[in-house]
């Protein structure tokens, strides 16, 4: 990507001081006017707002916040602010400096390196971190923001700076990703991605470089609080129960405790380092409390209206004003002088890219595209451009754009191969093969080292294509034959692998699942499925919604299949989704297009639309979805195919809970790189780690339906305990003769009954008559 095409669009603006302030503290005038003679010798009074004289701030203040704002409404409002703080944590409410970025701004986030005097701040509209050198001198001509790096989601990324191996993190929720990269070197590239397994949607973000342990939390199907050293070694979920949005997180290396906001309990609550001794220190309802910071005894949190100052041990807290026409302060971080002397233990340790340092020593790791040698200290280069990338196929190229553009659209490909009429392709990440077909044949290539070679011949027409990395074998679908089709590089030979068939299209392999799924097309569009060894097939999804489905993709995050409904009278498409047993249909988003291709990758779903030859590919956030952005692929022709390769996100890398659960029955919760099974409301546990069990009242007991989830439940009335009952239902009654529990399913069409303890489940003609009451 041309950096020429990333203007540095930041300036900055001068706060004037006010008078007010100055009585706030005796000697602000003379640290704010210092070197200036004309300040030096002014009066408060000539410091106003409005007068002659523009004192410049030039104070050295060594220890304040740098408060960070949403979008600014009006034009009096900066996005972000330096205020000082005095001795006892109390920020002296009006800024020393503030600014405001030209373009419109969600969210920003903040942090700083206080033995550099750089401040860090992620800006969600321009996909970038920026950089601005001595802060805390207030000195408005040094304090330019520029570009540290970009192509980073938008969304609500944290940052977190180790300012003692002088590198900077930051969490990526729709990549899924936690990035580190170098500031010991003016070489922007030095970033890699440090942790991917196992994540869901990492956000918040914190790090102590004494202790060398980094946090962060995953709002997944769960919300966690994980921990791991600094090189991301050692993981350890340290909160997993009563999360739900964990949007700020600090942590104090001097009380060995975190502090944590959570915008949906509305709460700042603190936990020690190891995750016990929970309190909640703050609660507030109808706030949006995102970003925490901590210094000595006093906590920030930013609050949609107000700062929060608040005292770290018994919660008393105080909310303030900063700056005019502030909508939401989003972050904050404290810069301070008082840094302990902490040894760098990569100083000298002679990493070629990246030091990561660890409590006992220190760890290099080489930038994305470099793998480490053997000396663990230099790196050597690993592959040109196929490490992460977003490679699409037109009528006569296969050509690559880096995976940013999924963030940040900046069409500019690179070409690595020519073809003709690729209507096909697909990925082996494991051996780095692409696999590519056209009308008459399949061919496989390296990536490394792009040359097509024969794979087989084809003697209907080609309907999709996809991999299966388990057991190595390429599946492919030809609608007119009404087979499935599979070979393998070694072999070449193409063996039938299910035919009679309706029309089958986009065959998709999901290798862990050991399932292959295909939309047929019958009296309308189907979704049928078989295992992998061809047996038990069936059809998956079928209603007559009269569109024609297509492009069949899975999005490992949601256990979801997704397709494509298309509408070409009305020029029409929707996202639809369903989980793989076609359960849960769910339309996700409508375009007035016709959409021609869907690929997932991580939380971005691609589709694509043609006009007049140019086809536009638009990226969606599937967890957030107002997130949306578009990029016409210009000079490209009509784009026929588009595929992410991504070297370290192999199907079965995504962490233990993602295939079949987790193998837990109930509730698989990912504990660092492992998973421990948990069980819902009224349930234990087994033996065996897995399965969910209860214990069955026999007498004196209540049946409760919980209407909402349709959970049922046993309430033994002399403790009140609670036993769950494993089915779905409602209206629950005991017949205490056949020792059998009777409930309704939701619309009354059937009645179900089983024994207490989940036995002999049977489903009694409808409308019979129910006479059970309440033992
Ligand atoms: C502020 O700090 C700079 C750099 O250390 C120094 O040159 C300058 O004299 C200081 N100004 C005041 C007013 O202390
Ligand atoms: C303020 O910045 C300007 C321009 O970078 C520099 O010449 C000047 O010395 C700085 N003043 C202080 C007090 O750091
Ligand atoms: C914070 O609370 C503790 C415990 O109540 C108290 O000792 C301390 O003085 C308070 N700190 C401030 C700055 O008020
Ligand atoms: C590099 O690291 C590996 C794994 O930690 C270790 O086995 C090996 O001895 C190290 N090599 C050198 C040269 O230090
Ligand atoms: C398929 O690709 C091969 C190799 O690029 C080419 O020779 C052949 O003509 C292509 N067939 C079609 C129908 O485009
Ligand atoms: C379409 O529906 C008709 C009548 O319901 C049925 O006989 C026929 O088999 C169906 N076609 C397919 C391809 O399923
Ligand atoms: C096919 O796979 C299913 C599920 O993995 C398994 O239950 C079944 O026994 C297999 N059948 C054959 C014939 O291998
Ligand atoms: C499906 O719906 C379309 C349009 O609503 C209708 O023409 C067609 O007959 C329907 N097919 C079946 C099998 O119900
Ligand atoms: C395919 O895309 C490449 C890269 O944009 C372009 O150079 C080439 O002309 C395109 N081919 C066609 C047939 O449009
Ligand atoms: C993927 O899963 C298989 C089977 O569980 C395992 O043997 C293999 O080592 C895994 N691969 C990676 C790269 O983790
Ligand atoms: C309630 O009754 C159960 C037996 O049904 C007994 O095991 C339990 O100890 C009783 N609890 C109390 C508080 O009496
Ligand atoms: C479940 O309860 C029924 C009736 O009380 C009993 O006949 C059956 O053996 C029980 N099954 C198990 C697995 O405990």
């Amino acid at each position: 990507m041309s950096v020429a095409s990333y203007a540095i669009l930041v300036f900055l603006t001068l706060a004037r001081y006010k008078a007010e302030i100055s009585t706030t503290t005796s000697n602000c005038m003379e640290s704010w006017c210092s070197d200036d003679q004309q300040c030096r010798d002014a009066t408060n009074e000539d410091c106003k707002d409005g007068t002659s004289l523009d004192c410049q701030c030039k104070s050295n203040y060594t220890r304040g916040l740098i408060v960070t704002c949403y979008e600014a409404y009006s034009d009096k409002a900066k996005h972000v602010y330096s205020v000082p703080i005095a001795q006892n944590g109390t920020p002296i409410p009006d800024p020393i400096w503030s600014h405001r970025f030209p373009t419109s701004v969600l969210t920003l986030r903040v942090d700083v390196d206080n033995i550099q005097q750089n401040a860090y701040i992620y800006h969600s509209t321009q996909h970038s971190i920026y950089k601005n050198p001595n802060y805390n001198y207030g000195n408005s001509t040094e304090n330019l923001w520029t570009i540290l790096s970009k192509g980073i989601s938008s969304g609500v990324v944290s940052l977190a700076v180790d300012w003692v191996s002088h590198n900077i993190y930051w969490t990526d929720p729709t990549f899924k990703w936690i990035m580190v990269q170098s500031l010991s070197s003016s070489d922007t590239s030095m970033f890699r991605v440090l942790i991917q397994e196992n994540l869901y949607r990492p956000q918040a973000l914190a790090l102590d470089p004494t202790d060398a342990l980094l946090f962060w939390s995953d709002i997944g199907r769960f919300t966690t609080i994980e921990v791991s050293s600094l090189s991301g070694r050692n993981r350890k979920t340290i909160v997993l129960s009563n999360l739900l949005r964990t949007n700020g997180l600090a942590a104090d290396h001097q009380g060995q405790r975190l502090y944590f906001a959570d915008t949906e309990r509305d709460t700042v609550e603190t936990v020690t380092y190891d995750g016990t001794d929970r309190k909640i220190l703050l609660a507030k309802s109808y706030s949006s409390l995102i970003d925490v910071a901590v210094y000595q005894d006093t906590l920030y949190v930013g609050d949609r209206s107000k700062l929060y100052v608040v005292n770290k041990t018994n919660g008393n807290a105080f909310g303030m004003e900063i700056g005019e026409d502030v909508y939401g302060y989003a972050g904050v971080a404290v810069f301070h002088d008082e840094v302990q002397p902490v040894t760098d233990r990569c100083q000298n340790y002679g990493c070629a890219h990246i030091c990561l340092t660890e409590l006992d020593g220190a760890t290099c790791i080489c930038k994305d595209g470099y793998h480490l040698n053997e000396d663990n200290k230099t790196c050597s280069f690993t592959s040109a451009y196929f490490h992460r990338a977003l490679v699409f196929s037109n009528a006569s190229r296969i050509c690559i754009l880096d995976i940013t553009v999924l963030a940040d659209f900046v069409f500019d490909p690179v070409c690595v191969l020519e073809t003709t009429g690729t209507k096909y392709m697909a990925m082996d990440t494991d051996q780095r093969n692409m696999f590519i077909a056209n009308d008459t044949a399949i061919y496989w290539t390296s990536v490394d080292n792009p040359k097509l070679q024969l794979l087989t011949e084809i003697s209907g027409s080609i309907s999709g294509m996809s991999w299966d990395g388990y057991d190595r074998n390429l599946y492919w679908a030809e609608d007119d034959t009404g087979t499935i089709y599979k070979t393998s590089i070694e072999t070449r030979e193409a063996k039938v692998f299910l035919d009679g068939l309706a029309k089958p299209r986009d065959v998709l392999i999901l290798p862990h699942h050991r399932l292959v799924y295909w939309i047929s097309e019958r009296n309308g569009s189907t979704i049928e499925s078989s295992n992998i060894n061809g047996t038990h097939q069936q059809i998956v999804l079928q209603y007559n919604d009269s569109l024609k489905w297509t492009s069949l993709s899975y999005n490992p995050y949601k256990y979801r299949l997704y397709f494509l409904g298309v509408n070409e009278d009305e020029e029409k498409t929707s996202i639809i989704s369903c989980n793989l047993d076609g359960s849960k249909r769910t339309s996700n988003v409508a375009m007035y297009y016709v959409l021609n291709m869907l690929e997932i990758y991580k939380g971005y779903t691609m589709v694509t639309s043609d006009e007049d030859e140019v086809t536009t590919i638009w990226f969606y956030s599937l967890d957030d979805i107002d997130y949306m952005t578009e990029g016409e692929c210009t000079g490209a022709g009509r784009i026929s195919v588009i595929k992410v390769f991504d070297e370290n996100n192999r199907q079965n890398e995504t962490g233990p809970c993602f295939i079949l659960n987790g193998g837990c029955e109930q509730i698989c919760m990912p504990n660092g790189m492992s998973k421990i099974c948990k069980c819902v409301f009224g349930f234990m546990l087994a033996e065996d780690g897995k399965t969910c069990i209860s214990d069955p009242v026999k007498d004196d007991f209540m049946l409760v339906g919980d209407v909402s989830h349709k959970n049922m439940y046993q309430i033994r009335l002399n403790d009140t305990s609670v036993q769950g009952i494993k089915a779905k239902g409602i209206k629950p009654r005991y017949d205490p003769i056949h020792d059998r529990v009777i409930w309704l399913t939701l619309f009354g069409k059937n009645v179900y009954s089983m024994y207490l303890n989940g036995t002999g489940q049977t489903c009694f003609p409808i409308g019979m008559y129910l006479d059970a009451s309440y033992n």
